[in-house]
């Protein structure tokens, strides 16, 4: 056979694909696909530019905005400009996605007493509108954040008027099973179908505000709105129709990587998902988060330490901190790409804006500000990758880890840094998951940092 008719029988499946693969460029021969993830909006509405710092948004709960600029200040929730200007951003973009996730909270952080049932469902339904309008042909999976409540945290275990109400605004996307379940429990799961691969991709749209230490009202339960069965029945026919399945939601599992022995979650909710997301490993091929403000990943490891899940956390558009806190984040948000045949993770695109020169601007310049494959020299985001990435990071003076801090906080100026305890809190949450090993994990650095040390940790 001539090497011309061999390169003619090679491309012949090929020519279906979007992008033409030139000879000898293998490796990239199966079809991509990206979507966006974007998260913790906070839409502070009472946001304006005045000389009275500490009136400048109800946010800041009566502190001193630091710097306030028409985009917004670090003691404060979003003004709606800096929302917008991340949606145009994306708008403007003319990146080829096939869809995009938003991981929840939507009203801003202020004391009770200042929103109502009624706010809070008109803060959705904005943030909605603003989405479709400017993309008009997205198709949007959200999921229900803990802010995106009355009162906050206190997600109800069947139908409320918050539920329907949001079900009403995302009939757009979501297909009449998904809101029925959504109507519920605030959880839904929807097929999506890239073009042209054998196997569908589902949607899980986990409540996992249901889950989280501050809600009353499912404190004592062992399966708050029937959502963990649910949860098995859909993993389950999903394994059975050969689909792969993204897993996205507000609260993440796993602990808090800022503090010592804090799970995002109630610790035994959070034992019973890490034990579903280990057995249905093969199902799931991505879980997707917020909540914590910050830029994070995690590998979900087996019983044998074996790496079987990646796990991402986006940081907030909000750039919001508390007078108590000492650093935050610049907005940011994410592109994913994915391979469309097996749905694994491939690299993501970090996009952020510089808050502070934004303001002295008046203009926002939305950034990309790392390539996760080249920021960490890996050659993908399946869970053998990070798990070796995480080992790397565990090494003193890793600068893979000081690039991670970095990306961590979004840019944001740090004053401090990240000293050898606030490191192995870190480490410790992006390695382990469930509680015995993080448990494990923890201690072991405390006995070689020596006991002396240990009250950085409680
Ligand atoms: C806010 O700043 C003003 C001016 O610097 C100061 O007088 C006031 O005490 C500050 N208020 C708070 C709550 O920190
Ligand atoms: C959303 O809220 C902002 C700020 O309060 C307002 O300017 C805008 O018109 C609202 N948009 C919609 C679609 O409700
Ligand atoms: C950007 O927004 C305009 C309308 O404001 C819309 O016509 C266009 O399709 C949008 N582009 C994308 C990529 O969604
Ligand atoms: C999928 O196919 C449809 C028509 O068959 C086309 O309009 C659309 O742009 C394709 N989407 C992607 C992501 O390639
Ligand atoms: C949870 O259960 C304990 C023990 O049965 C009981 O004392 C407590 O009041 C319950 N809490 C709630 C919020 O229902
Ligand atoms: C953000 O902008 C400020 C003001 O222009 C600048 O001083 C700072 O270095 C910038 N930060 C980054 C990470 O580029
Ligand atoms: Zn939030």
């Amino acid at each position: 056979m001539s090497s011309l008719s061999v390169w003619l029988i090679l491309l012949a499946p090929l020519a279906t694909l979007a992008h033409p693969v030139k000879p000898g460029d293998y490796s990239k021969q199966e079809a991509s696909g990206q979507f966006w993830h974007i998260s913790d909006l906070h839409l502070d509405f009472s946001y304006h530019l005045t000389d009275d710092h500490t009136k400048v948004c109800l946010s800041s709960k009566g502190a001193n905005a630091s710097s306030p600029g028409i985009f917004g200040d670090f003691m404060c929730d979003s003004p709606y400009g800096l929302i917008l200007s991340a949606i145009q951003y994306i708008n403007a973009s003319e990146q080829k996605v096939d869809f995009m996730i938003w991981t929840g909270d939507s009203p801003p952080h202020v004391p009770v007493k200042e929103l109502s049932t009624k706010l809070v469902i008109d803060v959705i339904g904005n943030m909605t509108s603003t989405i479709r309008s400017l993309l008009p042909d997205m198709l949007v999976f959200p999921a229900l954040g803990n802010h995106d409540y009355w009162p906050q945290d206190q997600l109800p275990v069947s139908g409320s008027e918050v539920y329907t109400a949001v079900a009403e605004f995302w009939k757009p996307w979501l297909c009449e099973e998904a809101l029925s379940t959504f109507r519920k429990g605030g959880y839904y799961s929807q097929i999506f179908k890239s073009n042209g691969t054998s196997h569908p991709l589902r949607i899980i749209s986990l409540n996992t505000n249901l889950y989280y230490s501050p809600n009353k009202v499912t404190f004592n339960m062992t399966d708050p709105a029937d959502q963990f069965q649910w949860l098995e029945e859909t993993l389950k026919l999903s394994r059975q129709n050969n689909e792969k399945a993204y897993v996205i939601a507000h609260v993440p599992i796993g602990y808090l990587p800022f503090t010592s022995f804090t799970a995002a979650m109630e610790y035994k909710f959070n034992e019973k998902l890490v034990k579903i997301f280990r057995t249905y490993n093969d199902v799931i091929a991505g879980q997707f988060y917020g909540h914590t403000h910050r830029d994070s990943f995690m590998v979900v490891l087996d019983e044998k330490d074996k790496p079987v899940g990646s796990a991402f956390v986006a940081p907030a558009v909000t750039p919001i901190k508390s007078s108590s806190e000492k650093e935050s984040n610049n907005p940011g948000f994410r592109l994913y790409q994915y391979d469309t045949n097996s749905y694994s993770l491939k690299d993501l695109w970090h996009y952020y804006l510089n808050l502070t020169d934004a303001n002295l601007r008046k203009e926002a310049l939305w950034k990309l500000e790392y390539i996760m494959t080249t920021e960490y020299n890996i050659k993908d985001l399946q869970p053998e990758s990070l798990k070796e990435l995480v080992l790397r990071f565990r090494k003193p003076q890793s600068v893979e880890f000081q690039n991670y801090y970095k990306n961590y906080l979004v840019n944001f100026d740090s004053p401090d840094g990240c000293n050898t305890a606030c490191k192995e809190r870190q480490v410790c949450a992006i390695q382990y998951v469930d509680g015995s090993s993080y448990l494990d994990c923890l201690l072991d650095f405390l006995k070689y940092d020596g006991i002396q040390d240990s009250s950085n940790f409680l």
